[in-house]
């Protein structure tokens, strides 16, 4: 793909990965990915924001074919999918300067042994002028590494965001057409990638709020010529009261705890509580993390084996410690043959979490009338909750 105009001198650059299906080895990518560099091109000097992950390298560098000269490359964060191709352009460009943050400046060092002379280390606030085009660096740290930063063009008032704002999305499509698949995109992304990072996020989006920011460039997927959509979402998403859902993450063995969910889902629906069902043996695991980011409750469903939860259970456990929800409420449904520590074992895996744990259904194995009569109480438990709550 060549490089595209999105305004007057001002160009979208990269390449959309289309088949890469995983992401540091563990994020799953359905719907593929874009890297995307920015160029911008002052009436004095001309700038390139972020480059592409190293095996696209090829494509960028052809892009870059007609550019005579980059006076700065601005590397708004040192992961390697947007940083990985910076020293092909340095070599091509070699009096470009690097712009970054002193702590990307480190870990850009660190990781692509980028020599020292190429870098100029910035300020928060500050500004460099191309001309007639002004280019402003926001310090965010922490989406999602800690030397992470934003720039806003402000005479074009379009911010470029890099990872922020971005979603995992493979289109031929420059901006975006369809919202309502960049909004499932986009909240899996933040599910993956920013929901533990979720109470800074809140204050670079307030650190935000003042600049007049029309369009949003972002580092993977599509460019929003709305900022508001996404600015809207992602209050949402780390502002927002839990909503009256319940994430059910499980697995079964010999059928009785499977039974247990599905008596238990239907309690929860008759009281008019909203339920997300993953059986983890077979789910897409972005798809689990999407729905932690607003349920109210979790139930993990799991039997006992080996003395202690399915490693499936164990797994979405820890994925929920690590990436922190907002969830409020948890608890344990689930059969065993002849004992263990279940319960115990998945309690302490979820310190990060700060929920109340309404009492846990077990029970020794097939489900008998009164374990269907436990599971009605806990979703009867479950839905008083938030109600009391006010969760909608
Ligand atoms: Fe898209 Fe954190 O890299």
């Amino acid at each position: 793909m060549k490089a595209r105009k999105i305004k007057e001198d001002i160009y979208w650059m990269g390449s959309v990965d289309w088949d890469r299906r995983l992401f540091d080895a563990l994020v799953p990518l359905p719907d593929g990915t874009s890297y995307n560099a920015y160029l911008i091109k002052g009436s004095e000097k001309t700038a390139l924001i972020d480059t592409v992950d190293p095996p696209m390298a090829k494509e960028f560098m052809g892009q870059l074919k007609g550019v005579k000269n980059i006076d700065y490359i601005i590397s708004s964060h040192a992961e390697q999918d947007h940083s990985g191709t910076i020293m092909q352009v340095l070599e091509k460009y070699p009096n470009a300067k690097l712009i970054s943050t002193p702590k990307a400046k480190d870990l850009l060092k660190d990781l692509l042994n980028i020599p020292e002379n190429f870098f100029v280390s910035i300020e928060d606030g500050e500004t460099l002028s191309l001309g007639d085009k002004t280019l402003k660096f926001i310090f965010t740290p922490w989406v999602h590494w800690p030397e992470t930063m934003v720039t806003f063009l402000e005479e074009d008032k379009i911010l470029f965001s890099c990872d922020f704002f971005g979603s995992h999305i493979a289109s031929s499509d420059l901006f975006v057409t369809d919202q309502g698949r960049v909004y499932e995109a986009a909240k899996r992304y933040f599910a993956e990638i920013m929901m533990p990072f979720r109470s800074i996020i809140k204050k670079n989006m307030e650190k935000l709020a003042p600049y007049d920011i029309k369009m949003i460039a972002p580092g993977h997927g599509q460019i929003f010529p709305d900022a508001g959509f996404i600015l809207d979402a992602y209050k949402k998403w780390t502002e927002g009261a839990p909503r009256n859902t319940v994430v059910i993450p499980y697995v079964s063995m010999h059928e009785s705890t499977r039974l247990m969910v599905e008596h238990l889902v239907g309690a929860l629906v008759d009281k008019g509580v909203r339920v997300e069902q993953f059986n983890l043996a077979v789910t897409d695991i972005g798809k689990l993390a999407m729905a932690l980011v607003d349920a109210a409750t979790i139930v993990v469903g799991t039997p006992t084996i080996l003395a202690g939860p399915h490693p499936y259970a164990a797994y979405a456990a820890f994925l929920a410690n690590a990436l922190r929800p907002n969830t409020k409420f948890l608890s344990v449904v689930g059969s065993y043959g002849w004992g263990g520590k279940t319960v115990d074992t998945l309690a302490g895996m979820i310190p990060n979490l700060k929920v109340e744990v309404i009492d846990p259904v077990l029970c020794k194995g097939v489900p008998t009338a009164s374990v269907f009569n436990a599971l009605d109480d806990l979703a009867g438990a479950i839905a008083r909750k938030h109600k009391e709550n006010d969760y909608r």
